[in-house]
């Protein structure tokens, strides 16, 4: 079965280097089966079982989302609220979280999860991480892993996402370099650890990564958001594809990162959704260091499904420029998981949005308006807005 779009407006590929796109004006896409077969001027295209006109639209690649935390219980309305009227955001509010996931079976987690997945394609993500975290004890690190492994393989093992309630620290970090690590390893590809103020120190953190990397997994660190305790060289030395938050950095911190491979993956919503300063994105672009878009989708800090929202917000407040916002959320993500998807290549998964609008601009200039009109994952439409 082949699909050919024609007249599209701008047909958006993301080149190799941070920030530089490719746009087709009236443009077609070939896709045959999952893949895409052909792309070019609509002058130019060849024949296919079936035509679609997308005349005044655009088509991007899908959104790759490399932070999130779709595996929990409950909400936190009420926390937010509270934020909102004047009190600080602390780690503390994982463990109300916590609670509610270890209560729910794993019919509610999934069905949880399912649903914002929904909204993920809704948003015109095409792929997505997803971590564990809010288990916390054996049981519930694995299932959450699992079921989690039922929706994408880039699945992370979260055990040091805070010390929960009834343990003592020592004996914590012990359970999660033993028995959790050893029942979670077959369920997940990577390891993360929340490096913070309120959560774990630096030290720690290199015992649970290098404990996660000696049983297989590959590193990722959510680090500097809160406070920075000087995390950054970890990541860089032990090769995190990714260090994610990133609020505060200092220049040192921004030299070590430039020189290496570890993207930085930047979170509007949760600066957004604590009331926190922005990071300075372009302080980083200036610096050569990759950056990513990720929605950190969670009931605490960022309970947002929607990456054009966090381009809105990364270009509005953090200083990208629409085109390096899109890049971000494409291939940064990609980048930020190590593969090779966030691009519109002949050959490639047939993994794209298509927005209302005349040009990905719009993203940022149009915020909270739903201008992704339809998703396609591996060719397959997954999305469409109500007309
Ligand atoms: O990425 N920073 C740590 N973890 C989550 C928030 C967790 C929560 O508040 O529930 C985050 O923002
Ligand atoms: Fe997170």
């Amino acid at each position: 079965m082949s699909t050919l779009f024609t007249d599209i407006a701008s047909l958006v590929r993301t080149g190799e280097a941070f920030g530089h796109l490719e746009v087709i004006e009236d443009a077609a896409m070939l896709v045959e089966d999952s893949k895409i077969a052909w792309f070019g001027k609509t002058s130019a295209a060849p024949a296919a079982d079936e035509v679609v006109s997308l005349a005044g639209k655009t088509v991007i690649p899908g959104f790759v989302d490399s932070h999130s935390h779709l595996m929990f219980g409950g909400e936190r309305s009420e926390e937010f609220a509270h934020r909102m009227a004047g009190q600080p955001y602390a780690s503390g509010g994982i463990r109300t979280t916590v609670k509610a996931t270890r209560a729910a079976s794993d019919q509610e987690l999934r069905k949880n999860a399912e649903r914002l997945v929904q909204e993920f394609y809704s948003s015109g993500i095409t792929h997505f991480e997803i971590k564990s975290g809010y288990g916390l004890d054996v049981e519930t690190e694995a299932r959450s892993l699992k079921i989690s492994r039922e929706f994408t393989e880039d699945v992370t093992f979260l055990g040091a996402h805070v010390v929960p309630e009834g343990i003592e620290r020592q004996e914590y970090i012990q359970l999660v370099v033993g028995e959790m690590l050893a029942a979670c390893t077959p369920h997940a590809k990577w390891v993360d650890v929340f490096c913070d103020r309120g959560a774990f120190s630096v030290e720690e953190a290199r015992e649970i990564l290098s404990a996660g990397i000696a049983a297989g997994l590959k590193p990722r660190m959510h680090a500097s958001q809160l406070e920075n305790l000087g995390a950054i060289g970890l990541a860089v030395e032990l090769d995190c594809a990714s260090v994610d938050h990133c609020t505060h950095l200092s220049p040192e911190d921004i030299t070590l990162l430039s020189g290496s491979n570890t993207v930085v993956t930047l979170v509007p919503g949760a600066e957004f959704s604590t009331r926190s300063p922005y990071p300075d994105a372009r302080r980083l672009v200036a610096a050569g260091v990759t950056v990513a878009l990720a929605t950190d989708c969670n009931p605490g800090s960022s309970f947002t499904t929607s990456m054009p929202f966090c381009i809105a917000v990364a270009v509005r407040e953090m200083g990208l420029t629409p085109d390096q916002a899109l890049w971000a959320a494409t291939r940064g993500g990609a980048r930020a998981l190590r593969n090779d998807r966030g691009t519109l290549e002949f050959g490639a998964s047939a993994d794209f949005a298509v927005l209302d609008a005349p040009n990905h601009i719009h993203l940022a200039y149009r915020p909270g308006v739903q201008l992704v009109e339809k998703t396609f994952v591996a060719g397959k439409q997954v999305f469409e807005r109500n007309k």
